[in-house]
């Protein structure tokens, strides 16, 4: 019985930590968007700064954040790419402008393929 219970914890932990590496950590992407707050908030309805407000941004359409003004690079996007989805964000976050050549967003990007994951757990937790 107990040779059970041992293997049964086991392969929970397993099992939550293999999911815990495939979908990204909300917990941990809240840390690497401090490296984003100089430029944009992520609260309900919160306003536009150097940057678009990024609540519920996944999924969203690109280049869409009412009062905000975007490049037209950005818009330009926008037209061909449509909305936002993990892979495209995945590109953006990791460097800007190889997505969007002369984008506005002066960030060099996240090189880690870790922080982008959590840190596109996050966005997705910051919204409806
Ligand atoms: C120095 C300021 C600055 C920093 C730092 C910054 N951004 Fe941005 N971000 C911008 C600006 C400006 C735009 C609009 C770009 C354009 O119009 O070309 C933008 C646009 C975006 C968009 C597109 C929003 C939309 O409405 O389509 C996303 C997503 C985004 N940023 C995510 C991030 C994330 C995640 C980080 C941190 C890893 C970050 N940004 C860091 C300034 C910044």
């Amino acid at each position: 019985m107990l040779k059970f219970l041992i293997k049964f914890i086991s392969i929970i932990y397993i099992l939550s930590y293999i999911h815990s590496a495939q979908a990204g950590d909300a917990k941990a992407g809240a840390k690497v968007f401090n490296k984003c707050k100089a430029c944009h908030g992520i609260d309900e309805g919160g306003k536009n700064k150097l940057g678009p407000n990024l609540w519920n941004i996944v999924g969203a359409p690109i280049a869409a954040k009412e009062g905000f003004k975007y490049s037209k690079y950005l818009l330009a996007y926008a037209e061909e790419a449509g909305n936002w989805n993990e892979e495209n964000l995945d590109k953006w976050i990791k460097k800007p402008k190889d997505l969007v050549r002369k984008t506005k967003m002066i960030f060099p990007g996240l090189k880690k393929p870790k922080d982008r994951e959590n840190i596109i757990a996050y966005l997705k937790a910051n919204s409806n």
